[in-house]
């Protein structure tokens, strides 16, 4: 029989029950949904709805069943469709007819709706904690190489000298975007739902504070209707996860290209990655190419959610139920993504001389020679055409611009000074770049300690967040 057999003359078809059941997935949320029912059947005493020696049955019971969960004695059956109506059966299987009191003043539809919120409460705070580790690994890279000089590169063509440090650190403002957004996304995420009930609200005297602040909810739905039908929380967070995912699949894209024999800028650590079944010289990238490979799914949950909700009308349908697998696997990829990443470039070998060796070709110091003319009063247009016909000169006889002989430099333009030499070194062409957020030395050492305090605030959040 089932927990709502009552009005049904037939048992359920085999396949419906297998094809409408989410115990499969949602047996993941176990926690959650007794630790919510813990809570309700508490309030539900403490408002007079039940008795104390009622509430310590149910209290005791679902305890019970907590603990046979984590010993792995208990199976879950898609007879009981889902994660509430199975632990429901447990519970008054456990303690008999009592147990079929818990439910009072509940729906199924407000109980996933708080298991859900606490689901995703916990799992925003733990990716946060992610990312900052991640911000913490960079910063620690960017400081060892504030001194390394590679070129950075617009179009994938060398275009101007950086400190590798100040490349980095444009990852650390991407991954300290994502925890603001994760941290905007947590208020919502931290509002209470129970006491909605079906759709409408509670004819019983619930009181909705206690339950919210034995969970540590700070905010509680105002309606009841938007309570049980809200989703908008696993939208915002499948968004944020896509975006996180871009910026690692970014950072993984250039770890590839970069450790490539043509770019050989940095070496990842052995023991992240694997060999060829063939080509005994191979050694592979595999972790940077999955996380960029796995993109791909974390945007399609978040597509996949929306679609799912673009049509629905008030208030819950069944069709919400697509809303957990890809919240799950989500959580589970980016977890898995970030706590790779962080150590990835921890131990990653950087060769400097290779940087610093295309840093010097390429002409990356060609807007600089052509700025100095500028200081000399030259019109900035006058000056790119001298330079490009300079650049053009070298290329023709395999020249860096300072191998020029001043002699040269002279001919080009008249301005041209002994000082030029200096000028166009690649420490003085980065530490030119000192005004707003260039790539100078004192800038990047600036920003590192800036980037710092950030982290420190962020663990600090982390420590009073609510899981
Ligand atoms: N398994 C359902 C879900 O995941 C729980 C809510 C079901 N409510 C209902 N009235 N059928 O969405």
């Amino acid at each position: 029989m089932k927990l709502w057999g009552g009005r049904f003359t037939k048992p359920t078809n085999q396949l419906v029950e297998e094809y409408t059941a989410s115990i499969p997935f949602d047996q993941r949320l176990v926690e959650e949904d007794i630790r919510g029912s813990l809570a309700h059947v508490r309030m539900l005493g403490a408002s007079g709805i039940l008795t104390a020696s009622e509430v310590d049955t149910i209290t005791k019971g679902l305890e019970q069943i907590q603990k046979r969960v984590l010993a792995k004695e208990v199976e879950f059956s898609i007879a009981h469709e889902d994660i509430h109506m199975n632990i429901e059966k447990l519970l008054i299987d456990e303690v008999g007819p009592v147990g079929g009191k818990l439910h009072t003043g509940r729906s199924r539809n407000d109980q996933v709706a708080l298991d859900m919120h606490l689901f995703v409460r916990r799992s925003t705070v733990e990716l946060i904690q992610g990312l900052t580790e991640l911000r913490r690994a960079l910063v620690a890279k960017a400081e060892a190489h504030v001194d390394t000089i590679l070129p950075g590169y617009t179009h994938l063509q060398r275009a101007q000298p950086v400190r590798f440090g100040h490349h980095l650190l444009a990852y650390v403002e991407m991954f300290g975007r994502d925890v603001e957004r994760l941290q905007d996304s947590y208020k919502r995420v931290d509002t209470m739902p129970l006491g909605a009930g079906a759709i409408a609200g509670s004819t019983f005297p619930i009181q909705r504070e206690l339950v919210a602040d034995e969970l540590g909810f700070s905010r509680l739905y105002e309606n009841s209707m938007d309570a049980v039908s809200d989703r908008d929380y696993l939208v915002e967070f499948l968004s944020c996860a896509s975006l996180i995912m871009v910026h690692l699949s970014r950072l993984s894209e250039e770890l590839i290209l970069w450790s490539s024999e043509e770019f050989g800028y940095v070496e990842l650590d052995d023991a992240f990655c694997t060999g060829s079944s063939m080509m005994p010289q191979k050694k592979n990238p595999d972790v940077p190419e999955l996380i960029r490979g796995k993109v791909g799914r974390v945007i399609g949950h978040g597509v996949s959610l929306l679609t799912t909700l673009k049509a629905l009308p008030l208030t819950y349908n069944k069709d919400m139920q697509e809303d957990k697998e890809g919240i799950f696997d989500t959580v589970d990829t980016l977890a898995g993504a970030l706590a790779l990443t962080a150590p990835m470039v921890e131990g990653l070998k950087v060769k400097e001389e290779r940087m610093r060796e295309n840093a010097e070709g390429g002409f990356t110091n060609a807007t600089d020679l052509a700025e100095y003319l500028v200081t000399k009063g030259v019109p900035f247009r006058e000056a790119h055409a001298v330079v490009g016909k300079l650049v053009l000169h070298c290329l023709e006889a395999n020249q860096s611009l300072l191998d020029l002989t001043l002699a040269e430099y002279q001919a080009a333009h008249p301005a041209i000074e002994e000082d030029i030499f200096h000028r166009l070194s690649l420490e003085v062409v980065t530490d030119a770049r000192s005004a707003g957020c260039g790539t100078a030395r004192e800038r990047v050492v600036e920003v590192i300690q800036k980037k710092k305090e950030e982290i420190d605030e962020a663990f600090a959040w982390i420590g009073y967040a609510q899981t």
